[in-house]
């Protein structure tokens, strides 16, 4: 994807950890893409790498001191706060998430962290055992509770020899998330309908035909539509998991009811509508009326073929944008450029279901998107990330100035 951070203001905090190296390729990555980058060095991360380096490639001094009058003078800590639309802290060591997380300001960077009103994301890095320990997951998790974006860490072999969770993820990587998180604004004032999680097809009064469908990805871009601007029906089948603030949630059963629920939030207005519910495909040709006794070995319960609701919606002349999903396990870009087509979708992301790392009930997923005339790969990522990342596909496609 063009990693696009033009006009953006990011402040990088790197602190002690072999990862640090990786952060002066970060400071290229951020500033190809348009942004402005600042650097601040906590003392151990100057024992990694220099501030010289840093300087030279960022092309402003590096601030290390909470109290270096020479630094105050220029930009003053407090104003070097307010100046960052981000401050991503990347390598984000142990310790140093542990003091965000206690709200210390002890050094330079947690200070300007505490006094900045932007968007705060860390890029974890170390030891795969310290990564795993109590201590950091907890703090981790109270920085999460803050709204504060975690981004990796990735697994593989360590520098420290250990194999597991804990390297920083790569700078193209840091960047692309970095600008999936500004995607705000770029669906102000738009209507989205988004289906989400999986139908239930009632066989008598207790018993149904269902699928694993989470929800999470609809839930996610129902989510990421909001941050964008836009204002979010959501047709959700029964799912665990609350209601994204703002977005208004109908929850619905079979797909016969999604359908009729669909059409008529389409009818109100709708620019985008999402598809990512799981639709069961078939539903019992009549429902029981009393719950079935199990009278013989065998019992035959007849389907017919539900109707796709996407294509519906897609053929109707007053048709919004329409986005499906595919789940795959082989030959992916073949099965969504057909669905693509048979659907009249304007865009498809595919998920490779084949892998055990992502998918129906993973809080991460990656993704090939397709449109005519056009793809990307959103590689894998927790499922609020991808949303993001789609959101700014989205309203690229209905608006391509943007
Ligand atoms: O054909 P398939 O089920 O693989 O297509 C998946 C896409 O179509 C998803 O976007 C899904 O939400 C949508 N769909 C639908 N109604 C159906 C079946 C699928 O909207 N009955």
């Amino acid at each position: 994807m063009l990693v696009n951070l033009s006009n953006k203001r990011i402040l990088l905090g790197i602190s002690g950890g072999i990862a640090a190296y990786k952060s002066a390729d970060l400071v290229r990555r951020l500033r190809d893409a348009g942004a402005e980058v600042r650097v601040v060095m906590t003392a151990a991360a100057c024992q990694f790498i220099t501030p010289l380096t840093l300087q030279a490639l960022s092309g402003h001094p590096v601030h290390t001191e909470l109290l270096d009058p020479e630094a105050e003078a220029g930009m003053g800590h407090i104003e070097l706060a307010r100046w960052a639309d981000l401050v991503l802290v990347a390598p984000a060591s142990a310790d140093v998430i542990a003091r965000l997380a206690a709200g210390l300001a002890n050094d330079l960077l947690t200070t300007l962290w505490l006094a900045c009103p932007g968007i705060k994301v860390i890029a974890p890095a170390m030891n795969q055992q310290m990564w795993v320990s109590s201590p950091t997951r907890e703090n981790v998790e109270c920085l999460l509770g803050r709204g504060v974006v975690v981004l990796g860490p990735a697994s593989g072999s360590q520098a420290c020899g250990d194999v597991g969770a804990g390297r920083m993820l790569e700078a193209v990587e840091l960047a692309r998330h970095c600008a999936g998180l500004f995607a705000t604004g770029s669906l102000a004032g738009r209507r989205v309908v988004i289906t989400a999680g999986p139908t239930r097809e009632p066989i008598d009064p207790v018993r149904y035909v269902s699928n694993h469908s989470s929800g999470k990805m609809g839930y996610a871009l129902a989510q990421a539509c909001v941050e964008a601007g836009a204002r979010v029906t959501l047709i959700s089948g029964p799912v665990h998991l609350p209601t994204p603030e703002r977005v208004q949630r109908i929850n619905v059963g079979s797909a016969l009811e999604m359908l009729s629920v669909a059409e008529s939030a389409v009818s109100d207005g709708c620019d985008i509508f999402i598809a990512t519910a799981a639709v069961a495909d078939y539903r019992p040709v009549s429902v029981a009326e009393h719950k079935i006794k199990k009278t013989g070995d065998a019992l035959t319960i007849e389907l017919v073929r539900n109707p796709d609701i996407v294509a519906t919606v897609a053929s109707r002349p007053d048709r919004p944008f329409v986005v499906g999903f595919a789940a795959e396990t082989r030959q992916v870009e073949e099965y969504a450029k057909g669905k693509l087509r048979d659907k009249r979708l304007d865009m498809i992301a595919c998920n490779d279901v084949s892998r055990a790392d992502i998918g129906f009930q993973s809080d991460d997923n990656a993704m090939v998107v397709f449109w005519d005339g056009g793809s990307q790969r959103l590689d894998k990522a927790p499922k609020t990330l991808i949303a993001r990342e789609l959101v700014s596909l989205i309203a690229r496609q209905i608006n391509p100035s943007l």
